[in-house]
């Protein structure tokens, strides 16, 4: 059995199935590039996540799915179906959820560098919680709210940054002073001033209901020591809140964990992580009603395969190129991003064959970081072969650009 293997993904003589069709048939059928989503995978992650809370918590579950990992309506309308509530970072999000019939109020909105006329849009959706990302932004939030929605009740939550974060790459780690490349980490607000926002929140007639943090995206098992005392500082910090008079309905601890993209991937262990916080929060005797997540990559990542057409094999100084009829940018544009992002690829015709040599998986792109995968040791492909590259339902459709004027590919969902 092949480690990427689970419901969506298998393996019968040799061949890639997508379900229970041959992903070369459906790659005929339908032509490429092609992404393809699994409902069955969907559906089966996000019922994952919500069996890891204990059965008896005292308080409710949201699962907040994190849109901007893939904001293909069909996939919101799956997971409305299943009652995900959702993350959503910007207007457009807030726009969309709610054509796909999210109630307003089963939407956070957690903006950065957010302007008045966010602000505007957002407010105008009865029920939307702002989840606030600086102390500063509460000045705005005040003008824009006695612009027009001066007896508007609007609730709020603040977003803290705990002083530890982590992410697979530095471009993905959103908490701590700086990222472990030394940029300034601009989200959240800083320790020392989140009582502070309460406050001014409070006086400036919103409704504080929760407290949120996010740390980065993309964990390993190895992250888990320190994601522990990020929410061991959470919880501290609702105490703190609930002494100082402010009762919170709700905690959120955002996203960052996500499925295996490679093989030797110690993967982030969920089951444990929801039990501790589920755990520390029972210690601590907190009022709140509900604890939220916001996965993106968890609930998406391993729902989709992009297929891509071998055009020919070139070889140029003992370089081999598997040359292919897409490009990262377009479609997979992680790799090209984050030198850390890895997608495994599978020629759809010959998983596991013996012929294996070093292969470079080429985009149509002029540019030379524009390839899926670099001296890959798979099974020689050659032209007419079909491969598929793996974990590309997060983070991928929804980054592609329209570089070079290529075309983003289609979406089925099987
Ligand atoms: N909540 C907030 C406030 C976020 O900013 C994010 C991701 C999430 C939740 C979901 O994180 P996840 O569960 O997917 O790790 N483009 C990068 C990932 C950047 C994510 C940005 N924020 C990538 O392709 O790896």
């Amino acid at each position: 059995m092949m480690w990427w293997e689970n419901n969506f993904l298998k393996v019968k003589d040799n061949k890639l199935y997508l379900g229970d069709r041959e992903a070369s048939e459906i790659a005929k059928k339908h032509g490429t590039p092609l992404y393809v989503y699994s409902r069955e995978q969907l559906i089966s992650n996000f019922r994952s996540l919500l069996k890891a809370f204990p059965d008896r918590t005292r308080f409710g579950v949201r699962i907040c799915y994190a849109m901007k990992a893939n904001p293909n309506r069909k996939i919101l309308e799956i997971l409305r179906k299943q009652g995900s509530w959702i993350d959503a970072v910007s207007p457009g999000e807030v726009s969309l959820a709610v054509r796909v019939g999210f109630p307003p109020q089963k939407i956070l909105f957690t903006g950065t560098s957010v302007s008045g006329r966010d602000l505007q849009e957002v407010f105008s959706r009865d029920g939307v919680t702002i989840n606030i990302d600086a102390f500063e932004q509460l000045e705005l939030m005040k003008e824009i709210k006695g612009s027009g929605f001066r007896n508007k009740k609007i609730r709020v939550s603040v977003r803290w940054n705990p002083g530890v974060g982590r992410g697979f790459s530095p471009r993905t780690i959103t908490a701590g002073e700086r990222s472990s490349d030394g940029t300034p980490i601009k989200f959240g607000v800083e320790e020392s001033k989140v009582l502070m926002a309460y406050e001014k929140a409070a006086q400036s007639g919103f409704v504080p209901v929760g407290l949120h943090q996010h740390l980065g995206s993309g964990w390993v098992r190895e992250d888990f020591e320190i994601i522990k005392v990020a929410v061991d500082r959470m919880i501290q910090k609702a105490r703190e809140l609930e002494k100082k008079g402010f009762e919170l309905e709700f905690l959120d601890f955002g996203g960052g964990f996500g499925p295996k993209y490679y093989k030797n991937q110690g993967i982030f262990p969920v089951e444990e992580y929801v039990q501790y916080i589920c755990q520390k929060i029972k210690n601590a005797r907190l009022k709140i009603e509900a604890v939220a997540l916001e996965p993106g990559k968890y609930l998406m990542g391993n729902v989709g395969v992009l297929l891509l057409h071998v055009e020919y094999r070139k070889e140029s100084y003992e370089n081999i190129f598997a040359c292919v009829n897409g490009g990262t940018f377009n479609m997979v544009p992680r790799p090209a991003i984050y030198t850390q992002a890895h997608h495994e690829i599978v020629n759809c015709s010959d998983v596991d064959g013996g012929n294996k040599q070093r292969v470079t998986v080429a985009g149509n792109l002029c540019e030379t970081g524009d390839v899926f995968g670099k001296e890959r040791f798979m099974p020689l492909p050659k032209r007419g072969d079909i491969l598929a590259v793996l974990c590309s339902g997060a983070y991928c459709r929804s980054m592609a650009s329209n570089y070079n004027l290529r075309e983003k590919p289609k979406e089925i969902i099987v």
